[in-house]
């Protein structure tokens, strides 16, 4: 299959850069192709968007990015350097660059929302002074002040991505993951989180790669759009483009689906 034109021009000294990415699952009967011969290159500053159907190997390739799953073969480059490489110093300073919102949030139900933010961190072993002022400064950022001690079964769909997001960000990365981060919410309350995703891109310099079905979320801040279909790219570029010159059959259903106008500006 022909390398998108887009991602021959982008630079070679990406952020994170893809090539030829395959994930076979062969522990199962019969094996599954999840993803094949996958190749992106995502520049810093980026609000990328990964869009594809159920199925089309999205969580996959984020958790290939994010180091969770072992590609078949192909390769993840982190700011040149190979993953599959590193050794086990650089590989926690690796996903220390990356905070990764799951699909479904995967919250600590037992535990507050301040304990849930606090959580990565702990793990740093951070003072609790340290702890207490970060979290404090992230309820903040995600307009969470009010709910620190409240728990996440006490929470909205949208306050509780907000808690994933602060999480996510709890440890300063430079990228943020975010696997289906408003398939659960309402046009009102997504167009609240793309809004927030996109002011943590412009104020505190965070690339984001967004995975989605939805062509909204993408129009609505995604600079960079590649998308997936059964498990190989399809089309890929800059979203203005893509939107205006669809070429792939697949891309045209999804920007038929558009039935959302999820525009973040006021
Ligand atoms: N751990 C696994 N073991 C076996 N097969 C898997 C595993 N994880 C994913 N798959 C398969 O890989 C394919 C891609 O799955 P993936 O979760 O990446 O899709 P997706 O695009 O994220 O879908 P959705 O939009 O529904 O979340 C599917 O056929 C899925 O069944
Ligand atoms: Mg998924």
């Amino acid at each position: 299959m022909a390398i998108p034109t887009l991602l021959l021009l982008r630079k070679v000294n990406s952020l994170i850069r893809i090539e030829n990415l395959t994930k076979i699952f062969n522990e199962v009967n019969p094996p599954v192709t999840a993803l094949e011969d996958v190749s992106i290159h995502v520049e810093r500053g980026d609000i990328f968007g990964i869009i594809g159907m159920s199925g089309a190997g999205k969580s996959t390739l984020l958790r290939c990015l994010c180091m969770l799953e072992t590609p078949t073969s192909g390769r993840v480059l982190l700011e040149g350097a190979d993953t599959a490489k590193l050794n086990g110093k650089e590989l926690i300073a690796a996903r220390r660059k990356m905070g990764i919102v799951f699909q479904g949030y995967n919250l600590l139900m037992q535990k507050s929302v301040h304990d849930n933010i606090a959580f990565p961190l702990t793990l740093e072993k951070a003072t609790k002074a340290e702890i207490d002022a970060r979290v404090a400064e992230l309820l903040e950022l995600v307009g969470l002040s009010d709910k620190s001690s409240a728990f996440p079964s006490q929470l909205s769909g949208g306050q509780k991505q907000r808690v994933a997001i602060a999480r996510a960000l709890a440890t300063r990365p430079d990228i943020l993951l975010c696997d289906e981060p408003t398939s659960a919410l309402d046009s009102f309350t997504t167009k609240a989180v793309l809004k927030l995703l996109k002011r943590i891109n412009e104020t505190m310099g965070v690339t984001i790669v967004i995975i989605t079905h939805e062509m909204g979320v993408v129009k609505a801040i995604c600079n960079c759009v590649a998308v997936i279909d059964n498990s190989h790219f399809v089309e890929s570029g800059n979203t203005k483009d893509v939107f205006e010159n669809p070429q792939n059959e697949t891309t045209k259903l999804l920007l038929g689906d558009e039935v959302l106008n999820i525009g973040t500006d006021e």
